[in-house]
């Protein structure tokens, strides 16, 4: 008997009018995580399980029709992703996934299907979530779950059939509650599900805490709406992959695995070459144009954007930088909210802190720290110098040991050096100052006056030379 959940919405009604909507259950503590953390916050690829799922739904839905069921850490979840402008709705107390779906009931009221997502299965793709969905609507279904073959199905519910060729459900039934048979069946619950609106919340009454942890299971749905002569089917997905869960560290590592080497296979399908990808830690959000060479051992991390024709070579973390075209990182820079021009040389071994702005064909060598400060085209820092709060125009030199000096233990002040100066080594340039155009700073010098352009500015004292000194030393011993 089959039986169509779909409410004809208005006398224009097709399948295209059906309200959609998706819920994603994210109101879990994570238990076995053993966190401080709210399980959904937990990060892999660089972003939290949560944010994964969400990108994914509204891909298939726009935000206001999706809602995120918050309990545990209930604020924390919602600030953390209120960004993505999707509705949140409250679990205060967490008795289980079939409560978190209960407590949906008013918001999910106006909508005739709902997609549910588990917030804590991040690999779930739009392509599989849209086949589970086109899946149900085909099979007029009321309760349709995605399921899966896994090698190892340990920890999963199990999709118990009608018969081995039937896409009609009996029943799930939790690992804890599995018979030593059942455990051996490797076609387990996804966690994913559309549910007809109206038949999920005219039998979700019908849910029971009798249980391993006295919580209400959505999955029990299954054989209720079974049981009521509701149609229950399973869309096996051949992406078994796609469907695990964080709930362990090991688990999350090995979906943070996952998700770094697809997102490095997607890089290297765009023309970018990676050495030995399995070493680079490549954050989602990542970009980077073709015939650019990442070295191993690199992390990319962040909305870090490299253009083309660049090379990072080893050791080297960079988040949220702007690298333009044509630029080489050498071993080991830490950098972190910088903007790189085209053509510019960085490292061995810089340090490039937020807003740092080096120009084109600039060089930044090694032990240079910068930090608020515009270093202009073609200038050079070759090495071990700070330059914080600082504005540097364009053919500048710095020697070696230089040092801005920004801070006098109250406020921060700018240095201002003009296009063509040369900045001798091991000097310091106590801020507010002004270094004037083609400006000469001789080396060793403490400059605490403006320089004029042109002039030589020598701030040190004068070498004194006392002929035989050491000897006449020597001798006395
Ligand atoms: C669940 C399924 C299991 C399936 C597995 C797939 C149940 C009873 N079991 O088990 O059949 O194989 O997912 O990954 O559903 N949550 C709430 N409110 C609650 C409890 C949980 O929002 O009161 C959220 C969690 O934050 C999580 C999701 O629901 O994101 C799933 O809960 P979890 O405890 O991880 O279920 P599993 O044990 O993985
Ligand atoms: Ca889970």
């Amino acid at each position: 008997m089959k039986k169509s959940p779909e409410k004809k919405s208005g006398k224009t009604a097709s399948a295209g009018s059906t309200r959609l909507a998706v819920a994603i259950m994210a109101a879990g503590k994570g238990t076995r995580l053993k966190s401080q953390l709210p399980k959904v916050l937990h990060e892999v690829g660089g972003n939290a399980l949560l944010e994964h799922v969400i990108r994914a739904a509204l891909r298939i839905v726009p935000a206001k029709d999706v809602y995120v069921v918050v309990g545990h850490e209930a604020e924390r979840v919602r600030a953390a992703m209120r960004h993505t402008g999707v509705n949140f709705v409250l679990q205060a107390e967490q008795r289980g996934t079939g409560h978190a779906l209960m407590v949906a009931q008013q918001a999910l009221a106006g909508y005739d299907q709902v997609i549910v997502l588990s917030g804590d299965a991040p690999l779930i793709t739009p392509e599989t979530i849209s086949r589970l969905r086109d899946f149900h609507r085909q099979e007029q279904a009321a309760m349709t779950l995605l399921s899966a073959e896994l090698e190892n199905p340990a920890g999963y519910g199990r999709v118990l059939r009608k018969s081995a060729r039937s896409s009609e459900v009996q029943s799930i039934v939790e690992e804890k509650a599995a018979s030593p048979a059942q455990k051996k069946m490797r076609e387990i619950n996804s966690g994913f599900y559309v549910f007809s609106v109206k038949e999920l919340y005219a039998h979700i009454g019908q849910l029971s805490t009798a249980n391993a942890h006295g919580e209400y299971y959505l999955t029990d749905l299954a054989g209720v709406l079974r049981r009521a002569r509701r149609r229950v089917v399973a869309c096996k997905t051949p992406h078994a992959a796609e469907v695990l869960g964080g709930n362990t560290r090991a688990e999350l590592a090995e979906i943070d695995e996952k998700m770094r080497l697809a997102k490095c296979r997607q890089l290297m399908a765009d023309g970018v070459t990676l050495f030995y990808p399995a070493t680079c830690v490549i954050d989602a959000d990542v970009e980077i144009a073709p015939d650019t060479v990442i070295e191993p051992y690199v992390q990319l991390l962040g909305k870090t954007r490299i253009g083309k024709d660049c090379r990072v070579r080893s050791y080297c973390v960079i988040r949220d930088c702007q690298i333009a075209d044509g630029v080489l990182i050498r071993p080991g820079c830490v950098m972190e909210g910088a903007r790189i021009g085209a053509g510019a040389l960085l490292g061995p071994y810089s340090h490039l802190r937020p807003e740092s702005d080096i120009g084109e064909g600039a060089h930044v060598g090694n032990f240079v720290e910068t930090k608020k400060m515009k270093l202009g085209k073609g200038s050079k820092a070759n090495h071990l110098t700070y330059l914080g709060d600082a504005e540097i125009g364009a053919g500048v030199n710095i020697g070696a040991g230089t040092i801005t000096c920004n801070y006098d233990g109250v406020k921060k002040h700018t240095t201002i050096i003009a296009d063509g100066v040369f900045v001798g080594s091991d000097s310091t340039l106590v801020a507010p100052v002004r270094l004037g155009k083609g400006a000469y700073v001789a080396a060793g010098s403490c400059i605490t006056n403006d320089v004029p352009e042109d002039a030589l500015a020598i701030g040190r004292s004068r070498q004194i030379v006392k002929e035989g000194w050491a000897r006449a030393k020597r001798q006395k011993k």
